[in-house]
């Protein structure tokens, strides 16, 4: 179902027979609401969003191609997420989708001006697929058009609903080596403890397990993230910094936890008609109650 989002912008909406609902906009490939069997959302968006070009929607899951942060010559997180992308309305068969899934296919291609802050041809493929238990899937599918090899690199800038910052617990990522972007650029290493907050924190966990939990005390919830084809993942709160960003509230970063499925520190590199796919997939479920925690 097509509709008209916010600026009357063109937006995307897939829902799945027991209720669950997922939104996207064709401006960025961006998905901007997941919402469970229950109706409730489970990403953070900005009150502040502004849903114009060039700025990209502050919230939801912002696609970071040909460049995630500050790490290259682009400017920050590269330029899809502030691109116009297309629907395909004759996508070809995904090996692993299945006819009970309900999903879309956005394509992005480099436009003439595009092709001049990046001389590089591609097609970009994005299957947003929303599974029967509510599971929400986004597929990317990069393949080279050119006569050259290129490099890349990529996020799925995922920001997650959390009730309270504070009461929130990540596992998976304790005793990995990060990049700190608040520090110098040298590798530290995570010490054994569950992650959690009490400050800004903006690293980049390197070669992570394929799974990642994200643990929401007060509201019982645990986001089950995984993925494929992305060895890093990126973990993101601004905290007081969030004054200093015009487009989220001052007190909202008590109610967002970006956690990102990246290739930062390797570029992923395509030969000529070489294809790369990377997977992210998260689902939320209700945490079991164990006390003392
Ligand atoms: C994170 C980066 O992924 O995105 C941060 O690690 C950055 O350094 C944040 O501040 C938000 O970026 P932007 O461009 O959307 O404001």
């Amino acid at each position: 179902e097509i509709c008209k989002g916010v600026n009357g912008l063109d937006k995307v909406v897939l829902r799945e027979v027991r209720g669950s609902s997922a939104e996207m906009y064709l401006y960025g490939g961006h998905v901007t609401s997941w919402r469970n069997d229950h109706g409730e959302e489970l990403l953070f968006l900005s009150t502040k969003a502004i849903f114009k070009p060039p700025k990209a929607i502050r919230g939801g899951i912002p696609i970071c191609f040909p460049q995630f942060g500050s790490h290259g010559n682009l400017d920050q997180h590269g330029f899809a997420r502030n691109r116009f992308w297309s629907i395909d309305a004759n996508p070809p068969p995904f090996p692993t989708v299945s006819t009970n899934k309900a999903f879309t296919d956005l394509i992005f291609k480099p436009s003439e001006e595009d092709l001049k802050i990046w001389p590089h041809s591609y097609e970009f493929r994005l299957r947003i697929t929303l599974g029967p238990g509510g599971d929400l899937m986004l597929t990317s599918r990069i393949r080279n058009i050119d006569t050259k090899p290129f490099s890349f690199t990529f996020a799925y800038h995922t920001y997650l609903s959390v009730s309270d910052i504070s009461e929130v617990r990540i596992e998976g990522l304790e005793t990995l080596d990060y990049l700190d972007n608040l520090k110098a650029k040298e590798r530290f290493t995570e010490q054994g403890d569950a992650i959690t907050f009490e400050a800004e924190v903006d690293k980049i966990y390197l070669g992570t397990p394929t799974k990642i939990a994200i643990i929401d005390h007060e509201k019982k919830r645990t986001f089950v993230l995984r993925k494929d084809g992305l060895p890093d993942a990126v973990v993101w709160n601004p905290w007081e910094k969030a004054k200093s960003i015009a487009d989220l509230g001052d007190d909202e970063y008590k109610h967002m936890l970006c956690v990102e499925p990246a290739a930062v520190e390797k570029a992923i590199t395509l030969k000529p008609g070489e294809e790369w796919k990377g997977r992210l997939e998260l689902s939320a479920v209700p945490s079991s109650y164990r006390s003392g925690q």
